[in-house]
Formats: C-alpha cells, sequence, structure tokens
C-alpha cells in the first residue's frame, strides 16, 4: 500500500534534509531573539471558517470525532497562534516574538512545490504597530535563505502593501464587503490568463492591472526599505502581491525565487484584527510562514543541498566470533564515549561485515581480531584513505573522535 496521494514518507536520507533545514530555521529564529511554541495539530473547524478565507477552508481536512465536534487538521498556524496569545498574552511582556514548525494538511491538487502535508517554518511578532516588526521578519526570513547559501541572485522579497491597495481600490468604489474577493483576483493574476483576471475585476480591470504595476517604495514601504539597510538588495516592491488569505491589513511579502520557476518560498504580512476576532485580544500582530517543499526543490535546483551524512562513527568488526562478548563491552565502552558506532548483530562473514561497514558510511572500521585482540589491541582502518593501524583498546575513542 502506498502513502496517501500528496503525502510523503521520509526515508532516512529525505529526513536528513527536512533536518537540516529545521536546524537552519531554528537557530536563525533564535539568533533573532524568538522563542519556539507549538500548538495542538487538531483545532475546532471555527478556528479556520470566519478567519482565514474561502480557499483554505475549501482545503480543510475536516471531520467529525466521535464527541461530535466539528473539526479540522490544522491548515495554517496563525490562528492557532492567535488563540494562544488571546488566552496567555498576559504572560509576555510586548512585543511577543515566537516561532513554531508545524506540519501542515491542506487538500490541495497535488503539483510541484504543493503536497498536501507540508512543514512551515513561522515567525511571529506580536503588539508592536511600528514598520520596523515588519522590518525584523523580513531581516530573519532574508537571514534564514543566507544560512541556507542563497543569495540575492537566487531569491527575491517582493513587498506590497494592503492598505495602499485598500485605499486606491476604496477610491474606485469598491465597497469593503468587495475587497476580499479584488485581493483573491490579485493573487491569482500570475498563475491565470489575463483574460480571466480581467473578467474577474470586471471594469475596473485597467486600473487595477496599472496599480499593481508600481515599483516605487513610498510611505511605509520607503520607510521599510530604509530599516533593512544592506538586506533591501534582496527586496523590490511588487504590488501583484497583495497575499491568498483573508486576515492581511498592511504589508504584505512574498519571497520568490529570482528566475519564477517555482510557487513562492515563503509569504506573510501584517494582521492586526485577527487577534481580537480569534482571541479576544485587541493586539497588532505580524508574521510569515516558509514551506520546507519549494524550499527542498530550490536549494536542490542550486546544488545547496549537503550531502547525506549518517553520521557513524565507526563499525566494528567482529574478525572472530570467539571475541564477541568482549567486543560488545569494548563496543559499550564506545557509545558511553559519546561515539556512535554500529556492527553485524550476528555472526557474519568479514568481508560482509566490511560490506556493510562501507554500505552505512561508517568512518573508521574497528577490527576485533584474534592477532591483535590478546595483546590489547585492535585493528583501525580509516575507510576513506584506508590506511590501517594498530591500536590499543583504551586508546580507540581517543583515535576515532
Ligand atoms: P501561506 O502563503 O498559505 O501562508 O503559506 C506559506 C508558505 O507555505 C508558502 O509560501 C509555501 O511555501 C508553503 N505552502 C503553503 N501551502 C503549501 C502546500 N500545500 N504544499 C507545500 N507548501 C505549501 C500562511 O500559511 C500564513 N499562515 C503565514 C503567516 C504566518 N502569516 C502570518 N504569520
Amino acid at each position: 500500500m502506498n502513502a496517501l496521494p500528496g503525502f510523503r514518507d521520509f526515508y532516512p536520507e529525505t529526513l536528513a534534509v527536512r533536518r537540516y533545514l529545521f536546524d537552519k530555521w531554528r537557530t536563525t529564529a533564535i539568533r533573532y531573539g524568538f522563542r519556539e511554541y507549538d500548538g495542538p495539530p487538531l483545532e475546532p473547524l471555527d478556528l479556520y471558517r470566519l478567519k482565514s478565507g474561502d480557499e483554505i477552508v475549501k482545503q480543510l481536512y475536516n471531520f467529525i470525532d466521535k464527541g461530535e465536534r466539528e473539526v479540522a487538521l490544522r491548515p495554517e498556524m496563525t490562528p492557532t497562534l492567535a488563540r494562544m496569545v488571546g488566552a496567555g498574552h498576559r504572560n509576555y511582556k510586548k512585543p511577543i516574538k515566537w516561532f513554531a514548525i508545524p506540519q501542515l494538511f491542506r487538500y490541495e491538487k497535488q503539483q510541484r512545490g504543493r503536497l498536501r502535508e507540508h512543514f512551515q517554518f513561522n515567525a511571529d511578532i506580536i503588539g508592536e504597530t511600528d514598520v520596523g516588526a515588519d522590518a525584523e521578519l523580513i531581516a530573519l526570513a532574508i537571514d534564514t535563505m543566507r544560512s541556507l547559501g542563497l543569495a540575492e541572485q537566487d531569491v527575491v522579497v517582493r513587498v506590497s502593501d494592503r492598505r495602499a491597495w485598500h485605499r486606491f481600490l476604496t477610491g474606485l468604489g469598491i465597497p469593503d464587503e468587495q475587497l476580499y474577493t479584488a485581493f483573491q483576483a490579485i493573487d491569482k493574476m500570475e498563475r491565470e490568463p489575463v483574460e480571466q483576471t480581467r473578467a474577474k475585476l470586471g471594469p475596473v480591470a485597467d486600473q487595477v492591472l496599472e496599480f499593481a504595476g508600481q515599483k516605487h517604495p513610498k510611505d511605509e514601504l520607503g520607510q521599510l526599505f530604509a530599516q533593512l539597510g544592506p538586506l533591501a538588495k534582496f527586496c523590490e516592491v511588487d504590488f501583484k502581491i497583495v497575499r491568498g488569505l483573508a486576515y492581511y491589513t498592511g504589508i504584505v511579502w512574498e519571497i520568490h525565487d529570482r528566475k519564477g520557476e517555482l510557487r513562492a518560498v515563503a509569504g506573510g504580512g501584517r494582521y492586526d484584527n485577527l487577534l481580537k476576532l480569534v482571541g479576544g485580544v485587541d493586539l497588532p500582530a505580524l508574521g510569515f510562514g516558509m514551506g520546507d517543499v519549494v524550499l527542498t526543490e530550490l536549494l536542490k535546483d542550486r546544488g545547496l543541498l549537503p550531502a547525506y551524512n549518517a553520521g557513524l562513527d565507526c563499525f566494528v568488526v567482529i574478525a572472530d566470533e570467539t571475541l564477541r562478548l568482549p567486543a560488545l563491552q569494548m563496543i559499550h565502552g564506545l557509545r558511553e564515549a559519546g561515539i556512535s558506532v554500529d556492527y553485524a548483530l550476528a555472526s557474519d562473514k568479514v568481508g560482509k561485515q566490511f560490506q556493510l561497514a562501507a554500505a552505512l558510511g561508517a568512518r573508521f572500521a574497528v577490527v576485533v581480531g584474534a592477532q591483535e585482540w590478546p595483546g590489547g589491541e585492535v585493528k583501525v582502518k580509516n575507510l576513506a584513505t584506508g590506511v590501517e593501524e594498530r591500536v590499543a583498546v583504551a586508546e580507540v575513542a581517543k583515535k576515532i573522535s
């Protein structure tokens, strides 16, 4: 039986890539003073019904549980965060800077860069209206890219502002309740034929397309670019970005590969009303999500994924089966000393044991044989260079580390 469509099996090699990303996400967030949190993967359906917007609700994995509750697997982290902050914010000094690495579930059509589960690095700031907070988050996202070896030739942060869009669309006479529909049409613009976008926008299509073409960082965006300093070279004003989710209220942005071949690597922005709606507390907030799927594809395309390293320091070859028990004692001693050790669990030919050592990527083979053992020694072979030497059992740990 296969895994469900859009769900991944993580074999050790792919899990190592995931761990590599998580490690970079975590260390960069901590370097920026963010603290890690988590929430439940299953939430009340109502948490998403009103707050995330139609698109996400259509993609929910929802069902009725055995207690007759309507529940959903989390499709995004932001509503959970809003709920948690609503309940617990009094215990924390503002601004709150938190990050999480949740696995998320969306019933989407499976395609390049889109699966039905993914891991998403989320970083959010709660309780700060100043544009300095927007700059801090964008800087964190850029430095995360840089820690993975991606430079400004590889990725671009496309920045826009929903307030500017709001002012413009209201000026065109579009009522508030139709703004989200317009935002959705603009959000889809690059992935749909222009006639389709025009049809959705109706009589204001020309003006909207012209507005979407603006490139100049003015007002709040000007301040944002100034605060980003040297990192601003990663950023461009791009009003085609509005974001698909309903709750954004201010500066919004997405990170894309420069060649424009992949879907967005990350997206986020300010959502100053969501906490009031979900958490019952009126606090400004902003954040972003960065997915592992597109990011891994981009790193693979650029040759930036590290080679797989199983991390096995040595493989103990038991060349004489009568020495198994003392060999096991040595193995335990090495493991106590913090060295990773593997060995054949049952009697096997020496050649086979060496083959296994190579297949497991061990750095050293330690051969326990009848010739050396009585003299308190073993043979230690460096499997990369082939160099072999006799080493006293008591010195093996030092030799290998
Ligand atoms: P989002 O744009 O829906 O934002 O997702 C952020 C990123 O997650 C996307 O740019 C993409 O890399 C990845 N992603 C989303 N859906 C999928 C999928 N089906 N398969 C693979 N990757 C995917 C949010 O979720 C917001 N809650 C982010 C946020 C946090 N805003 C404020 N704070």
